[in-house]
């Protein structure tokens, strides 16, 4: 395995390893379960990684984009394991990015009751972020106004995930993007130079902090303040960015508004000093050249009132902010504080 990197997800009996690397994939068969007979692949068309995870397998396609992820996918891919008799002594692989890997863990965790899953990511956001941790769920379309992005899931925890660097090469510029946005947050999580690590070194070390925090605080219990919740540092604005675009802002590209917004407004509240402000222009717009404006016809209104909504959020208005003791979840935040903040912003476009 040279030049393969593993990082454990200690979790009890169920910890599994992240497999980091260039040729990493060449690795699947090792994670697979001893007791599985054949794998149901989860992928979608265009995926640039062909695997072999040395039992019989079959491939099952799943529809690119976020109007694909809902229940419907689900039952579809559950008929599809009907048909080819899948037990719970097989095998589900989601071989994709972060959508896939969302649905594939899904459909494993509620197959018979939960069949075990192995995620081989191919995208940057996949391999930071979304294919490690356990978090799985599909989206509640609109009905009267009800619904939103990943209300309906488990915490299903992989038996393993690859994350095969070679696929990052094939990556269009958009799905680059996005994940640096997801990679931008680890940045003020520790007090790691990720920008002194090579990128393989950078995603692992992205990946051990992942591992880390998921290993405290697996379920994101509510009231701890600095447990799984610290993920969605920068999240708060970028859901409310997301719906208020209809997703025309993607969710990397809304989490990298997010994450200076979050800056706005910890220095608002008097939590961090200008320059840590500056700080994150420079690693989010300068060193991964993101965008750090709020799209301009917004109405703040619907921002702020959407950030309420926010399903993270436990009292009045909830984010994760930076601040003396570093990264917490920070309730009960003035809305005046929040709209001086995107004043703030808006004045700097
Ligand atoms: N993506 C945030 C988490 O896994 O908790």
């Amino acid at each position: 395995m040279t030049g393969i990197r593993t990082v454990r997800v200690e979790l009890g009996e169920r910890s599994y390893e992240v497999l980091v690397g260039a040729g990493a994939r060449h690795e699947l068969a090792a994670l697979v379960p001893a007791t599985a007979q054949r794998a149901a692949v989860v992928t979608q068309p265009g995926i640039p990684l062909e695997i072999d995870p040395g039992i019989p397998f079959e491939v099952f396609e799943i529809g690119t984009g976020e109007d694909h992820k809902h229940l419907g996918t689900i039952e579809a891919l559950c008929r599809s394991f009907a048909r080819i008799g899948l037990t719970r002594h097989d095998l589900v692989i989601g071989l994709g990015g972060g959508m896939v890997t969302d649905v594939a863990g899904f459909a494993a965790s509620t197959w018979h009751r939960g069949v075990p899953v192995v995620h081989v990511a191919t995208t940057l956001l996949g391999m930071v972020d979304a294919a490690i941790g356990g978090k799985t769920g599909v989206n509640l379309p609109s009905v009267n106004g009800l619904g939103g992005k990943n209300l309906v899931g488990t915490f299903w925890q992989p038996s393993g995930v690859i994350c095969d660097l070679d696929a990052l090469a094939t990556l269009p510029p958009r799905e680059v993007r996005c994940g640096r946005g997801e990679m931008a947050k680890y940045h003020f999580l520790t007090g790691d130079d990720l920008l002194a690590m090579d990128e393989s070194t950078r995603i692992a070390r992205c990946v051990e902090i992942k591992a880390t925090v998921v290993a405290d605080d697996e379920r994101e219990a509510a009231g701890k303040p600095a447990g799984r919740a610290l993920l969605n540092y920068g999240h708060t604005l970028a859901h409310a960015l997301e719906i208020e675009t209809a997703f025309a802002l993607a969710h990397g590209e809304a989490v990298a508004i997010g994450l200076v917004y979050a800056a706005h407004l910890a220095h608002v509240l008097g939590r961090i000093d200008g320059d840590r402000v500056q700080h994150h222009y420079a690693v989010v717009g300068g060193a991964y050249e993101l965008g750090t404006s709020l799209p301009a016809h917004l109405d703040p209104q619907r921002l702020l009132a959407s950030m309420a909504r926010d399903k993270k959020a436990v009292s009045g208005l909830t984010f994760v902010l930076d601040g003396p003791r570093g990264v917490e979840v920070v309730a009960e935040v003035p809305q005046a504080a929040a709209t001086e903040a995107l004043q703030v912003m808006a004045g700097r476009s």
